[in-house]
């Protein structure tokens, strides 16, 4: 079987920045806080008007041109998103669309943070099979229009940003580029980190007294997401390693999704390796959810941490919840 590999990437930041002083004019909170439990300096919040589908059609142009292609050449796109334009359908219809690409397959995922690595895996699959020869995979989020920037939603509202990222994926010789991917979730603990509504549970699926009790923003049992995370993310990084016969030693970078600057300290340290091996921007974006590691992967492009032949390493853990690691021969 032939091999899978990343051809170019790309990213979309919007250009208003939204500092923690900022943040402190809204609600109960201070700088101290902010970067003591978080590590966020500053996040990006879009204008009105702008959807996820806009970010990921910015971040996947620079992919695609980094890959040597054009649009007409992608034959399937993956998007993954918590935010999407509207409830239904999803944006990869409307990513089609926007890119002039042909009528092309565009499936949408669900996974939240992991969401950009269970794209990831199934344009690696696509790929190694020979189903298609290029495939797009997107991850972009709107946070800010879904957050209570109010005290009442502090706890969650100073951690996440708004951004997009995205990777073309095409063959590859066998043994290069993506060498596997692990997905895991545990649905128990779906309502430990959501947004409720507009919920089809519910008739209407959304409400004025919905509204007023805050059930269409994101809730999170910060503590609980914390202790799983750091669990999980060293345990699927490991068992990426083992899959493919590897050690942590052989690792040249570990990208994880951009929770929060504590959990990915706590995971260097349960991994052993150094700090500067496991890469971090969240000071600049806070957590985009399903864009943080395809802006981070981007960056760590552009900046050259990784070089042909680097052992990379990309891990997430999220709502659902859901963990994946995605491991990368560059
Ligand atoms: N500003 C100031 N105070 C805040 C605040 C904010 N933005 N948010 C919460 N607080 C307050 C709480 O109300 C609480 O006050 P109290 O002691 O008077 O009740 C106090 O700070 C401590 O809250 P607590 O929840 O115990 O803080 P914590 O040390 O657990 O840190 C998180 C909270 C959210 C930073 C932490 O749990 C965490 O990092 N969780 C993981 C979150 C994450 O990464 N999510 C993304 C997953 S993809």
């Amino acid at each position: 079987m032939r091999g899978a590999k990343i051809l170019g990437t790309g990213r979309a930041l919007p250009p208003h920045v939204v500092t923690n002083a900022y943040l402190t004019t809204l609600m109960d909170t201070t700088e101290e806080w902010i970067v003591q439990r978080t590590g966020i300096r500053e996040r990006r919040f879009v204008d009105p008007g702008t959807g996820a589908s806009d970010l990921g059609v910015t971040a996947a142009r620079l992919a695609i041109e980094r890959a040597g292609l054009t649009p007409k050449d992608i034959q399937f796109l993956v998007f993954a998103t918590l935010s999407p334009d509207m409830f239904f359908p999803g944006c990869g219809v409307l990513v089609q669309e926007k890119m002039g690409m042909d009528t092309i397959g565009a499936l949408d995922v669900r996974t939240q943070c992991t969401g950009f690595l269970y794209g990831l895996s199934v344009a690696e699959a696509y790929v190694k099979a020979g189903f298609y020869d290029y495939v797009l995979v997107i991850g972009a989020e709107v946070q800010s229009t879904g957050m209570d920037l109010s005290t009442a939603g502090r706890d969650v509202s100073v951690i996440f940003g708004d951004g997009g990222g995205a990777a073309v994926v095409g063959p590859s010789d066998p043994g290069r580029g993506i060498l596997s991917s692990h997905l895991h979730s545990e649905g128990k603990y779906a309502r430990e980190l959501m947004a409720e509504a507009p919920a089809s549970i519910e008739h209407p699926r959304i409400s004025k007294e919905m509204i007023d009790a805050g059930r269409h923003y994101g809730t999170m049992n910060g503590r609980y997401v914390f202790t799983h995370a750091v669990r999980r993310f060293p345990e699927v990084i490991r068992e990426a390693l083992e899959a493919n016969g590897m050690t942590l030693s052989d690792l040249s970078i570990v990208i994880p999704h951009q929770a929060n600057l504590r959990i990915t300290q706590a995971v260097a340290k349960a991994l052993e390796v150094q700090p500067e091996k496991v890469f971090s921007n969240i000071e600049k974006y806070g957590n985009t959810t399903a864009a943080s590691i395809p802006i981070a992967l981007d960056e760590c492009v552009e900046e050259g941490r990784i070089r042909e032949g680097d052992i990379v390493c990309l891990a997430a853990f999220g709502s659902g919840f859901t963990w994946a690691s995605t491991l990368i021969r560059w």
